[in-house]
């Protein structure tokens, strides 16, 4: 039954759209779903791999497109990465401060994370010219919230737009330290500056007005990086100048991508879900209270600590969901899973509000845009704000024609939304899950009942 509810068909322009049809008399999900190893602690494996000494072992790497283009980077600034797979991945680092000069242009493809961070290694590894691009998306997103401070370090970086967007020009420099107050709660900022301190001498710090994920600090500590951390002040201190040593890395699923299942399974009724293996991290787990604040029904089991990383196991089964407001400092703890909670918020009875999230906007795509379109093209009533949505629930809704905008998690948020739709949905250049979920479209005819 469940492929003659789903098909993907492949464009002449490889382009692939989803098709998902859902049969009058309904589907429910059952199962147990391992999904894939988590996107931000994969970049940072390979990249504290790659300059660290002798030999990092990661296990359960994300295959997504986003790794590759770190994996392909860090393979030109001189780190030899075996062939990416999930069993085991070695990378064989070559000591901080001992980047080759890349011949040819680094590409960060679609992937914020991996421009965002290299920027703060090339720009602090002295005596080397870079240059870094990636593709239309990333092009268009802005570089200034690293680019600034990594400049009051005294780095030489040119681009667009005032040097704010790639491709940008980098001439590495020994940089000075400073105290960097970030107007924006931003893994990727904080990561950035954090990395550049490595090979800064004395002490480099970041305070942050929320907490953002902190896989990086984690990381950093367990490869032997000098690091504080002041949760009270929201502030991380890297002393510069440590030596790095090669470490084995489990990475955990996903909870990004565990949030489409948990979602799914909350509003298709009489569904009943075991998402196995994902990092419950504290910084990350904003999708499980806003959940929780919308009444679905959803367990944590088998609760474990795996290389420094909490994880669980999360038993989701449906139930009728109520709306909820989601702001403040929980917004940087759930920032990447709002387009599915959108969904959720769809479904859900009352009005859901969502602010204090303007970062969507410089997404992968404008994600509060995007959004609203797409789901208000299927009947919903969602209405753009600013810094957020307002998402009046308990409209059903039909399936239609709507587009990814080429962004994973736009693309993922819709084929959800599709399943608790009547009639066929099709959704356009689908194929962009695979930046972080490749398997996207085989878990969902699996657990289709
Ligand atoms: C990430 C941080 C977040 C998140 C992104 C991955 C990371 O971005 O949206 O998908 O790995 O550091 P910001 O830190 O810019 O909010």
């Amino acid at each position: 039954m469940s492929s003659a509810v789903i098909t993907l068909e492949t464009q002449q322009n490889a382009s692939d759209h989803l098709i998902i049809n859902r049969p009058s008399s309904g589907i429910s999900l059952q199962g147990s779903i391992r999904i894939p190893g988590d996107k931000s602690i994969s970049h940072r494996a390979l990249m504290l791999g790659a300059i660290a000494e002798g030999e990092t072992k990661i296990t359960g790497l994300l295959l997504g497109e986003d790794p590759r283009s770190t994996a392909a980077c860090f393979r030109a600034l001189g780190a030899e990465i075996s062939e990416l797979n999930t069993e085991l991945v070695k990378v064989k680092g070559i000591g901080l401060g001992n980047f080759q000069e890349p011949i040819d242009i680094l590409n960060a493809g679609n992937s914020g994370t991996t421009m965002r961070l290299m920027l703060g290694l090339l720009a602090s590894h002295p005596h080397r010219f870079y240059t870094v691009t990636g593709d239309d998306s990333l092009r268009s997103r802005p570089m200034s919230r690293v680019v600034k401070p990594l400049v009051e370090m005294g780095a030489q970086i040119w681009g667009r737009k005032n040097n704010s967007l790639a491709p940008l020009a980098i001439q590495g420099q020994s940089l000075k330290p400073i105290h960097y107050h970030s107007p924006i709660a931003s893994a990727q900022v904080k990561s950035c500056i954090l990395l550049a301190g490595l090979n800064t001498q004395g002490d480099t710090t970041v305070t942050e007005p929320a907490l953002s994920r902190d896989h990086s600090e984690r990381m950093l500590k367990a490869f032997g990086a000098r690091i504080s951390t002041d949760p009270e002040t929201k502030s991380v201190t890297v002393t510069g100048g440590a030596k790095l040593y090669g470490q084995s890395v489990i990475v955990p699923g996903d909870i990004s991508s565990a949030a489409f299942w948990l979602v799914a399974g909350a509003i298709v009724p009489n569904s009943n879900l075991l998402v196995e293996n994902v990092g419950v991290n504290p910084t990350r787990t904003g999708i499980l209270e806003a959940l929780a604040m919308m009444e679905a029904d959803i367990q944590l089991e088998n609760e474990r600590e795996v290389a420094g990383e909490p994880v669980a196991d999360i038993r989701v089964r449906s139930s009728a969901l109520k709306s909820c407001t989601i702001a403040g400092d929980i917004i940087p703890r759930l920032i990447d899973e709002i387009p599915i909670l959108a969904v959720a918020a769809t479904f859900a009875s009352g009005t859901t509000i969502i602010k204090d999230a303007e970062e969507l906007r410089v997404k992968e795509s404008d994600r509060i845009t995007v959004m609203a379109q797409q789901l208000n093209k299927m009947g919903a009533k969602v209405n753009e704000l600013p810094d957020g949505m307002e998402i009046i629930g308990g409209t059903p809704l039909t399936g239609t024609e709507v587009d990814s905008y080429t962004d994973h998690r736009i693309a993922m948020s819709l084929a959800i939304a599709a399943l608790n739709s009547t009639d066929t949905t099709t959704i356009q250049r689908a194929e962009a899950a695979a930046i972080s979920y490749p398997n996207f479209t085989n878990t969902l005819k699996e657990i289709i009942r």
